[in-house]
């Protein structure tokens, strides 16, 4: 969507916004548990863009840097309902001790309305998330039958709570690697896909398929094909409904497309970056799954190309070693640790290394991500906008492109001044283009 186009109309916030989340686990709750949390004035959204950051608008000389949730018409914190879909029937106060991610007076504090929210049954095969069982799961003989119970929550769900509008955002585990198959191809061999239990039908695409078919922003957190498959996509435009994805850039992705542009811009060469990681929660069970760890896998390493582009700087990056391990650790629980080595050269072919340990909290990481993208989905369909969105490819491992053939960026920096552009222009205003520092 280019900023040169007329400034769209947007319309304001009617009523309560409906969040519903496929995966109650760590991610989910401290989410949700934050969001209570802030209300009461108990914490600040640290991490959040839609909370705290400012937006400059106009020269510097203008002096205008109002906060983003004031430039432009975001939903209230107030006015955010939760629900979502689990295999496991813990409501969210159970999710949340169970994950210790968050401290137990917090939790202690936000025990009633944490209570209160309970799953829908899920949409569930082992054949895709091998680590877990499932329990409390919807029956029904055909995935098309399973997709429409999936919509009927939704309707269920918006008229319970009195939500004019519902995000979905998956927050389930990470399913096993699949490539796209012709099943995958257009709307309607999708459909007869769900018709005729096409094993290539995950259970994260019925839950894509449901919300889109419900008119819903849909965003996935995790790296499992979905919705870049063009029939998803399509659905998205016909539907007239953005989306987003995938696989929440937290950790290491984090640093790793804040330091590779950082070689780049200074033109340093690169023979290696060697990432590892422990990490002790669910998720770090479910990645045990060889298949399951692909998926993340073939997300975390595409990155550095993607950044240093080696068809066009072979003298620095061809021949660059990247390697990814995940070594699921039960004593760290959601305190990820990370270690990356990189292996760097200078002028005349110097080498040098760079060290990198990140104690980080996952789920610390990622809560405020699902805030802002549920935030901002839900501002892109009131201004009328559809189909992939490349201006929130600042919160993903993998971004989806808008445009077929086109890669999606990956460097940070340029994907946060996307995104500032992108809500100046929603907002009625010029994007700033820093030719010269003052424009
Ligand atoms: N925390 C991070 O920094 C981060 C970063 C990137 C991606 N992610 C992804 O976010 C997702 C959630 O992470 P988490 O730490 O909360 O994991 P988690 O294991 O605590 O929670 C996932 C939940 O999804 C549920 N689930 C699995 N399949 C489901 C289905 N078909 N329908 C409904 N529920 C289903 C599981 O029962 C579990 O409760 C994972 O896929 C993870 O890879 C997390």
């Amino acid at each position: 969507m280019a900023p040169s186009k007329p400034h769209p109309q947007v319309h304001p916030v009617d009523g309560p916004l409906g969040i519903m989340l496929p995966g109650l686990g760590a991610v989910a709750t401290t989410f949700i548990a934050g969001v209570m949390a802030v209300r009461r004035n108990l914490a600040k959204p640290i991490g959040s863009l839609a909370q705290l950051q400012t937006i400059r608008l106009g020269a510097r000389s203008e002096n205008r840097s109002p906060l983003i949730r004031e430039f432009v018409p975001l939903a209230d914190l107030e006015d955010l309902r939760f629900g979502a879909w689990d295999l496991h029937g813990e409501n969210a106060l159970q999710v949340a001790r169970r994950s210790k991610v968050l401290e137990t007076p917090m939790i202690d504090t936000l025990a009633t309305p944490l209570e209160r929210i309970a799953p829908y049954k899920a949409v569930f095969s082992n054949e895709y998330v091998r680590m877990l069982k499932g329990e409390h799961v919807k029956q029904g003989k055909t995935k098309r039958e399973l997709g429409e119970a999936l919509r009927a929550d939704i309707r269920d769900f918006k008229q319970r709570e009195g939500c004019s509008r519902v995000v979905v955002l998956w927050t389930g585990s990470t399913e096993v690697f699949r490539k796209p198959s012709d099943v995958h191809r257009t709307v309607a061999a999708f459909e007869a896909g769900m018709d005729r239990n096409d094993p290539d039908i995950s259970p994260s695409m019925l839950y894509a398929w449901a919300a889109l078919k419900e008119g819903c922003p849909y965003a996935n957190g995790a790296p499992n094909l979905a919705l870049e498959t063009p029939a998803l996509t399509q659905l998205a435009r016909d539907q007239g409904v953005p989306i987003a994805g995938k696989d929440f850039k937290t950790g290491q992705t984090l640093i790793k497309t804040v330091l590779a542009p950082m070689l780049k811009t200074r033109m340093l060469g690169l023979t290696g970056w060697f990432s590892t990681n422990i990490l002790g929660n669910r998720d770090g069970e479910v990645l045990l799954d060889p298949d399951s760890f692909k998926t993340k896998e073939e997300s975390k390493l595409d990155v550095l190309k993607s950044i240093l582009q080696p068809e066009m700087y072979p003298d620095l990056y061809k021949d660059i070693c990247h390697l990814v391990r995940i070594n699921y650790y039960p004593p760290r629980g959601d305190a990820k640790e990370g270690w990356d080595n990189i292996d760097l050269f200078g002028w005349l072919g110097y080498p040098m290394q760079l060290k990198v340990n990140f104690l980080c909290r996952d789920s610390i990481l990622a809560a405020p991500l699902v805030l802002d993208l549920v935030l901002f989905l839900d501002l892109a369909k009131r201004a009328g906008l559809s189909g992939p969105q490349d201006w929130l490819s600042f919160y993903f491992k993998s971004p989806q492109s808008s445009q077929a053939g086109v890669p999606a960026e990956d460097d940070v920096f340029i994907q946060h001044r996307a995104l500032k552009n992108m809500l100046r222009w929603l907002g009625g205003e010029k994007p700033l283009t820093h030719v010269d520092f003052d424009s």
